[in-house]
């Protein structure tokens, strides 16, 4: 396996994406970029900023400035927004509205979408996100669409928590994601979509292990 891929990896949230994509770019040796923590940093971005989603002009201000970076590293990658590390800030739950919200404004997903591309251009990635596979990178190379049922996707997020639970309970988890599956599949513009040549993989049934296997199994073959 010479050759530097691009794999995409599309689905929900809490659909086992980014734990199946981290491991599966350590196996690889490529990068991993969570582009979910993008949208995320730019909704912390309009926050900080005291920016309302409807304001145009203070939003294209804020996106001709903005800086994302990501720090690779295989114990985990670190965001960094403007200079600030924000990789723990971003997955709090006023931060995971927000980005689900901001996601759904064309001048956003431009913006995101370019820097994904930039980051992806040469190849050796595994991105994940919702739209991967249909705009981002309708040619990658390899696409995955992650898919499990709400249930099983609710107690993941919750043990997930389990350190942090700040007296959220399943139910209140399940219906956050309920939300956010509307919202991401119903938005006019670059919808969670599972891209025609995606292979689907229902893994509500399946371990990590299981996932990456298949996943590499499939890349390995070419
Ligand atoms: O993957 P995540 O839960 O961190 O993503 C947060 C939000 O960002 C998600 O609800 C929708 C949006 N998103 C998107 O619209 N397109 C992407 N490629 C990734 C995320």
């Amino acid at each position: 396996m010479n050759k530097k891929f691009v794999i995409a990896i599309d689905g929900p949230a809490a659909s086992g994406k980014s734990t199946t994509a981290k491991q599966l770019a350590i196996k690889l040796k490529y990068i991993y970029i969570d582009t979910g923590a993008m949208y995320r940093a730019c909704g912390l971005c309009t926050l900080l900023q005291n920016i309302s989603l409807d304001d145009e002009v203070a939003l294209k201000k804020m996106l001709d400035k903005i800086s994302i970076k990501i720090e690779y590293a295989e114990k985990g990658n670190r965001i960094f927004l403007n200079g600030e590390n924000v990789s723990e800030r971003i997955r709090e739950a006023d931060i995971t509205k927000l980005s689900s919200q901001i996601a759904v404004i064309g001048m956003v997903r431009r913006k995101m979408v370019e820097l994904q591309r930039k980051m992806g251009e040469d190849g050796g990635v595994i991105m994940d996100g919702r739209d991967i596979g249909t705009i981002v990178f309708p040619n990658a190379d390899f696409k995955f669409f992650m898919l499990a049922d709400v249930e099983t996707r609710a107690l993941r997020r919750w043990e997930e928590m389990k350190n942090n639970r700040k007296n959220i309970t399943l139910e209140e988890i399940k219906e956050e994601l309920i939300w956010r599956d509307r919202n991401d599949t119903t938005r006019k513009i670059s919808p969670l979509l599972q891209a025609e040549d995606a292979i689907p993989i229902n893994n509500s049934e399946m371990t990590i292990k299981e996932q990456v296997e298949m996943i590499y199994s499939v890349i390995e073959r070419g």
